[in-house]
């Protein structure tokens, strides 16, 4: 069963963004100025949640998969391990949030709305799907890596953890194994 139901909309080609700010410049960017064009283009679908005076929050979700090749051994081993010897394989579909943002004035006012759209997709991914998918990928900003962590996404490797203890780089690749869902 579905934890909540949101009345997501899906962005169309005639929609006016409301107001939102969420405190990230990229992010509000990306919303405004480029998510119709990624989706014109078939790279990524942008749904959004608004009141009759905000756009209260949007992510955008692309097709995605764990790869052999583009992880470290000890990582992909786990990987592997997850499945039957017979359903070894050299990658495995997932779903990446490509952007996620809850606009400032929803932030911190005890709606955890962030915590709730997660929850939301990875029930969707489970019960709605159209195609095999058993992986959330992000990306994280720096900063939502705790936000993540306590939405029990994982590094994606000793080297992503490493890099996000030492600062290293500015996003840390984190995954969520949708088989933890309990329908
Ligand atoms: C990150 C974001 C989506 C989280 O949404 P939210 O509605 O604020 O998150 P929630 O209220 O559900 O937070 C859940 C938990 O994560 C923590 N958390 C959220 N954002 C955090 C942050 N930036 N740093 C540390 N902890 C954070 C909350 O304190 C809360 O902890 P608790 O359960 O112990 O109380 C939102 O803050 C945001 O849009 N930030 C700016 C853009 C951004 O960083 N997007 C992520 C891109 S990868």
């Amino acid at each position: 069963m579905f934890p909540l139901s949101i009345p997501l909309k899906r962005l169309t080609q005639e929609h006016r963004f409301l107001p939102f700010d969420c405190g990230d410049d990229d992010l509000n960017s990306f919303l405004f100025d480029n998510a119709i064009q990624y989706q014109n283009e078939l790279l990524a679908v942008t749904y959004y949640l608004e009141t009759k005076d905000d756009t209260v929050l949007f992510f955008s979700l692309s097709n995605d998969k764990i790869t052999a090749i583009d992880s470290e051994k000890s990582f992909w081993r786990k990987i592997k391990n997850l499945f039957p010897y017979s359903k070894h394989r050299k990658d495995y579909p997932a779903v990446k949030i490509g952007r996620l943002g809850v606009n400032k004035k929803f932030q911190n006012n005890g709606s955890k709305l962030g915590t709730h759209i997660l929850d939301y997709i990875k029930y969707w991914m489970v019960t709605e799907n159209k195609t095999g998918c058993r992986f959330i990928t992000v990306d994280a900003y720096r900063n939502a890596v705790p936000f993540y962590s306590k939405n029990g996404f994982i590094f994606m490797g000793k080297d992503e953890e490493k890099n996000y203890n030492t600062g290293k780089s500015d996003t840390v690749a984190m995954y969520f194994d949708l088989m933890n869902i309990k329908l």
